[in-house]
């Protein structure tokens, strides 16, 4: 029996913290035998914010691999690859956008958000406005069946299935509709008790060595009300607390909630102990890191020959697609 099709891609427009490894590299890892898995880097995507500056393209790419490959994705099992590697997505791109009407694209709810958001880049741009009938063309192209996602990018994927089914209607079933495979993850908080963005500037990267991770985490905010050691503190507002129960045991984390809100305990001491089970954690992931960034060429023939096999693939679909337009 052949194995459904997982694809998902990430824009490389910076390092992975912790927040992305929890929230969705360590699920692409997980989808990596029970599915056919497809990632890429939505290199493309980028640039319809950073078109502007393309000094950063090359070395986020490459530190994205990096960090996949740091996290466990595989090459031998799943496709890694980069989308303008794969020039046919944007040929079903173009076709895809003669038939999508202008108002689906003009209602997504991220499209109005980034441009009101987003105030030092000037996103009136054709591509921006077109970025979900891209990421369609990603999708469609590889006749994914599931695309692992966060809740933030549904309404992409809704649009993806309103365009897979108007090309099916036109031109006979080519595509099969992508279902999304919602990754449930509580957003981890970063070191200033915001949730963990590179915008905010409070991330822990994985590429960050074990030192920058200390001084970081001795540096986090905790319960904002606890100024000194003997006030007692409230873990349940704590974001220290949060990600202990992420990465620290039970006992421990049942300790601190007993300790930290009679003063039996300071935030230093529940830093150290956090430190030591983040340390362990993260120790293996960074040694490969460390690893494949000596080692450049590895990570070029990966994406190379990653992107070939998805060539492979892509171009079976497209053939398809000219038959079933008639082109
Ligand atoms: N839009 C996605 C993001 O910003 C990246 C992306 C591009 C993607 N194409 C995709 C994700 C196709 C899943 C499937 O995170």
């Amino acid at each position: 029996m052949s194995k459904k099709r997982v694809l998902s891609g990430m824009q490389p427009s910076g390092l992975l913290h912790l927040g992305n490894l929890m929230g969705a590299l360590d699920n692409w890892r997980k989808l990596q035998d029970e599915y056919e898995c497809y990632y890429f880097i939505a290199d493309w995507h980028a640039l319809t914010t950073n078109y502007a500056d393309t000094s950063k393209n090359r070395m986020y790419t490459k530190e994205m691999v990096i960090d996949w490959l740091a996290a466990g994705l595989d090459p031998e099992k799943s496709v890694l690859f980069q989308q303008s590697l794969v020039p046919d997505h944007a040929v079903l791109h173009v076709l895809l956008s003669m038939a999508t009407p202008l108002p689906w694209l003009e209602r997504v709810p991220t499209y109005k958000e980034k441009m009101e958001q987003i105030q030092d880049k000037d996103l009136h741009t054709y591509g921006f406005l077109g970025y979900p009938v891209l990421q369609a063309a990603d999708i469609l192209i590889y006749k994914a069946n599931f695309v692992p996602v966060g809740i933030d990018q549904l309404p992409h994927l809704e649009l993806t299935r309103e365009i897979c089914r108007r090309f099916n209607q036109f031109y006979g079933e080519v595509f099969p509709e992508p279902q999304p495979l919602m990754t449930e993850y509580p957003k981890l908080p970063g070191t200033d008790g915001r949730k963990m963005s590179k915008s905010y500037n409070n991330c822990l990267y994985l590429s960050d060595s074990p030192e920058e991770i200390t001084k970081k985490v001795m540096q986090m905010v905790t319960d904002p009300a606890r100024v000194r050691r003997q006030d007692p503190g409230n873990p349940d507002v704590c974001p220290l607390f949060a990600l202990d129960k992420i990465f620290a045991p039970n006992k421990w984390c049942e300790y601190v909630n007993v300790e930290c809100r009679r003063a039996g305990i300071g935030c230093v001491d529940d830093k150290k102990e956090f430190l030591k089970h983040l340390l362990a954690y993260l120790k293996p992931i960074q040694e490969r890191r460390n690893e494949l960034a000596a080692n450049p060429q590895k990570i070029t023939d990966i994406i190379r020959e990653g992107s070939h096999r998805a060539r492979a693939v892509s171009a079976q679909t497209l053939a398809e697609v000219n038959r079933a337009m008639r082109l």
